[in-house]
């Protein structure tokens, strides 16, 4: 069986890691929890981005070499995802020297095959996206369309990938399901984008130090999207995994992976990533999060207001992976009380206190499986996952108010309610496992202990 090979993007090193990068991170580590639970290999690859113009810029303004600012951020990156339980099988840094090697040759080999040539770029760059732009994508007054920073001109020596080739080949296959994009929104977008037409991208620069040295050119480094794309083959070199079963990116790194990426593995001939999910954007009450307007949320107030566990399930309760959505503490707030504190919390403590009261033996099978979930699952829709879910614990609330079994005096009529209601606590345990692997436990100790104790403490 192969092993299933999941990747996130690699993140920049220039900014602290914040509930954006967290969103497409737990994702992963829920899916690679999914896929290992069902007795899948997994390989599950997460790591930093950490060369370029942008992130030498950051250093400089932090005064620190840009090695030193990547040493202490991809630390941060690695704490952050240890805090939130999330287990990567590798965290890939792009100064690793075994992904220095891995560029400077697979690049080689692919000059070497002639889709590489030197010519002289003059156009508009985007720093803050590391992308060139053709001036008709620009918002109003030069600005790029993601972060709207103003953009460059720049004039340098490069080398190009002849992207334009592939431009018929990528459409078909996009088209006829050989490289699967999902939502379909997305696979429409950049389908379109693509029978645009594609123009040839540089690949190498001159006039920015910070990045891979280009063995056949002195003077130029790798252009930092180009090597970093390869993260995803240096991490799979000599393990037997390729292609990868799931790529998870954000909407906004789209036409790399959608374009770039998969004509670079063309121009290879390597086989193409199974598919390629696209989630939505977080905003903070309607706006970008973003550092300059200084409503980043990270990680850590996320833990310090729920706990990990309920964190890992309200960041997919409450938003459509594909979709953009706002993102509020007041919201996570009802959502946490309503679902997590008062309906799965009293279920539970219900169930424990009725099973214990009435001092009857309930059996525990062991193949209990959550179906809705595992399909949802298995479709990357983490909020159908878990609303499965929870319908099955109101269900089960309403199953206790109907039948009342307190006021059960007779055993035969009692043993089934409770044997239902612990089939169902199991089922939910089930399915909110790769999401909430302690809780999960929890409510199978708790079932078997007969000794409530509150999952989710009410908010004040
Ligand atoms: N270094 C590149 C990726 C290279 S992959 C070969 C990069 N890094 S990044 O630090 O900017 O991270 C971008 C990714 O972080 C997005 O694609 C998305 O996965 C995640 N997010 C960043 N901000 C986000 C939100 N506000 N909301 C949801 N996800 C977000 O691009």
């Amino acid at each position: 069986m192969k092993t299933f090979y999941i990747t996130t993007p690699i993140y920049y090193v220039n900014d602290q890691p914040h509930i954006g990068h967290l969103y497409t991170t737990l994702a992963a580590d829920i899916l690679s929890r999914f896929r290992a639970k069902r007795g899948d290999e997994v390989f599950f690859l997460t790591g930093t981005d950490e060369h370029g113009a942008k992130i030498a810029q950051a250093a400089q303004a932090a005064a620190k070499l840009p090695k030193k600012l990547a040493d202490e951020v991809a630390t941060e990156f690695k704490q952050a995802w240890k805090s939130f339980a999330i287990e990567p099988n590798r965290f890939i840094r792009t100064t690793d020297e075994d992904h220095i090697k891995f560029s400077q040759q697979f690049l080689t080999r692919l000059n070497e095959k002639g889709v590489f040539y030197k010519g002289s770029y003059e156009g508009l760059y985007c720093v803050a996206c590391e992308a060139y732009y053709k001036a008709e994508e620009l918002l109003p007054g030069n600005l790029d369309p993601v972060h709207h920073q103003p953009v460059e001109q720049v004039k340098e020596d490069v080398w190009f990938f002849k992207l334009s080739q592939f431009e018929n080949q990528l459409a078909k296959l996009i088209d006829g399901g050989g490289l699967v994009i999902e939502p379909a929104s997305r696979r429409n977008e950049i389908l379109s984008f693509i029978k645009s037409g594609l123009r040839d991208i540089p690949i190498t620069r001159s006039k920015v130090a910070w990045g891979i040295p280009v063995p056949w050119e002195k003077g130029h480094t790798f252009y930092v999207w180009i090597e970093a794309l390869l993260n995803y083959l240096t991490a799979a070199d000599g393990k037997k995994i390729w292609p990868p079963d799931l790529q998870i990116i954000g909407k906004d790194i789209l036409r790399f992976h959608g374009v770039i990426w998969p004509a670079l593995l063309l121009a290879a001939d390597l086989p193409l990533p199974k598919k390629l999910v696209v989630h939505g954007f977080f905003t903070i009450n309607g706006e970008k999060m973003s550092k300059t307007t200084g409503n980043v949320i990270t990680p850590k107030e996320l833990i310090d207001r729920y706990g990990v566990e309920a964190s890992r399930m309200l960041l997919f309760t409450s938003f459509t992976f594909g979709e953009d959505g706002d993102f509020s503490f007041d919201f996570l707030d009802r959502q946490y009380n309503a679902k997590l504190a008062n309906d799965l919390g009293n279920l539970l403590q219900r169930t424990v206190t009725l099973i214990r009261n009435s001092r009857l033996e309930i059996r525990h099978s062991k193949a209990i499986h959550c179906a809705d979930a595992d399909q949802a699952l298995e479709r990357v829709d983490f909020k159908a996952a878990l609303e499965a879910v929870f319908v099955i614990v109101s269900e089960a609330n309403q199953y206790i108010d109907e039948t009342k079994p307190w006021a059960i005096k007779e055993n035969a009529e009692l043993k089934p309610i409770l044997v239902s209601l612990t089939n169902r606590l199991l089922t939910v345990a089930a399915g909110i496992e790769p999401f909430a692997p302690k809780t999960a436990a929890a409510i199978r100790d708790q079932l078997k202990t007969l000794k409530p104790k509150p999952l989710f403490p009410k908010l004040n």
